[in-house]
C-alpha cells in the first residue's frame, strides 16, 4: 500500500489532537517525503484546516462533515478516501472531534497508527485508558497487530520530567509510548509560523519539535517501530504472550 494512515483520536477533548495534526503535517512537510500529504479534518470546528489554509502547498486539506445524530455518510465518505489507492506515495493524517462516534472509531481502526495525545493530568489519565483499552480489545478482534496505538503525553509542564504515572496506569495495554510535548507558548500561539522559525527558536522548543517531527517520520511512516516492536518480542520471548508497553521516551 502507498499511504501510509495516521489517525489524531482521543474521547477527551482538548487534549492537543488538532494540535499535533497540524505540528504533524508542518513537520512532514520538512521532511524528505515527496510524496503527497493530505490532512482530512472530520471535526466540525475545523481548527486544522483553519490554521493550515494556504501556508503550505505540500499539504493537502480535505473536510468531511460530520453529523454526530446520523455519522453513516461522513463515515463511509472517510471510508472510501482511505480506501482509495494512490499512484503516488502519500501520507493521511486525520484530526477528529472528541466524543468521536462508535462509527468513526470503527472506521479509523483500518489506519496504520491511532495517537492518542493524553494531558497527564488524573482525570485525563483515567479516561484515555478506558479509551485506550476499548481501542486496544477492537484490535485484537482484527488479529492484524494493526494499527499501533500511541499516547502521545502533551501539555507537559516543562519541569516535569517524569511521565511513570502515565507508564504505570499503561503497564497493561499494548500501547507504546511517543515523546513527550512540552505545554509550551509556542504550540500554542504560533503554529502555523512554526516550521519556518524554527531554527531560531529556543533548543527545548527546537528539540521537541524535530523530536516529533522525526518520531512521525522515521519511527511512523518508515515504519522504525515494527522493528523495534519485533526486537522487543525477540529479547522477550518467555513472554511473548504478553502485552507490550515500549516507552520511546522523551525525543526519541
Ligand atoms: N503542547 C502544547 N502546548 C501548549 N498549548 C497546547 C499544546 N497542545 C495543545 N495546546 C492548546 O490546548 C488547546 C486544545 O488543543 P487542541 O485544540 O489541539 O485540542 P483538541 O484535542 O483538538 O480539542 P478538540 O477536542 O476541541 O478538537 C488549544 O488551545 C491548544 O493551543
Ligand atoms: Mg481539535
Amino acid at each position: 500500500m502507498n499511504s501510509y494512515k495516521i489517525a489524531f483520536l482521543n474521547s477527551k477533548g482538548g487534549v492537543g489532537k488538532s494540535t499535533l495534526c497540524i505540528l504533524s503535517a508542518l513537520g512532514l512537510s520538512q521532511t524528505r517525503f515527496d510524496g503527497k500529504i493530505k490532512l482530512i479534518d472530520t471535526d466540525s470546528q475545523k481548527s486544522s484546516l483553519s490554521i493550515l489554509n494556504q501556508v503550505s502547498s505540500k499539504i493537502e486539506l480535505d473536510f468531511i462533515p460530520f453529523n454526530h445524530a446520523s455519522p453513516n455518510l461522513g463515515v463511509s465518505l472517510l471510508d472510501q478516501k482511505l480506501k482509495t489507492y494512490s499512484v503516488k506515495e502519500e501520507i493521511i493524517l486525520i484530526d477528529t472531534m472528541a466524543h468521536p462516534p462508535r462509527q468513526l472509531v470503527n472506521c479509523i481502526m483500518q489506519c496504520d497508527s491511532i495517537l492518542i495525545p493524553c494531558n497527564l493530568s488524573e482525570i485525563e489519565i483515567l479516561a484515555t485508558i478506558e479509551f485506550v483499552k476499548m481501542l486496544d480489545s477492537l484490535k485484537k478482534l482484527q488479529g492484524s497487530g494493526s494499527p499501533h496505538l500511541i499516547i502521545i503525553p502533551n501539555k507537559v509542564p516543562p519541569k516535569q520530567v517524569h511521565i511513570n504515572q502515565l507508564v504505570d496506569a499503561l503497564s497493561e495495554v499494548d500501547v507504546v509510548i511517543g515523546p513527550t510535548i512540552s505545554d509550551l507558548a509556542v504550540f500554542k500561539n504560533d503554529l502555523k509560523g512554526l516550521s519556518k522559525k524554527i531554527s531560531n527558536l529556543p533548543q527545548n522548543y527546537k528539540s521537541q519539535y524535530i523530536g516529533f517531527r522525526d518520531f512521525i517520520y522515521k519511527v511512523l511512516v518508515k515504519r522504525k517501530i515494527d522493528k523495534l516492536i519485533a526486537g522487543e518480542n525477540e529479547t522477550h520471548n518467555e513472554s511473548a504472550e504478553t502485552e507490550n508497553v515500549i516507552p520511546i521516551s522523551k525525543n526519541n
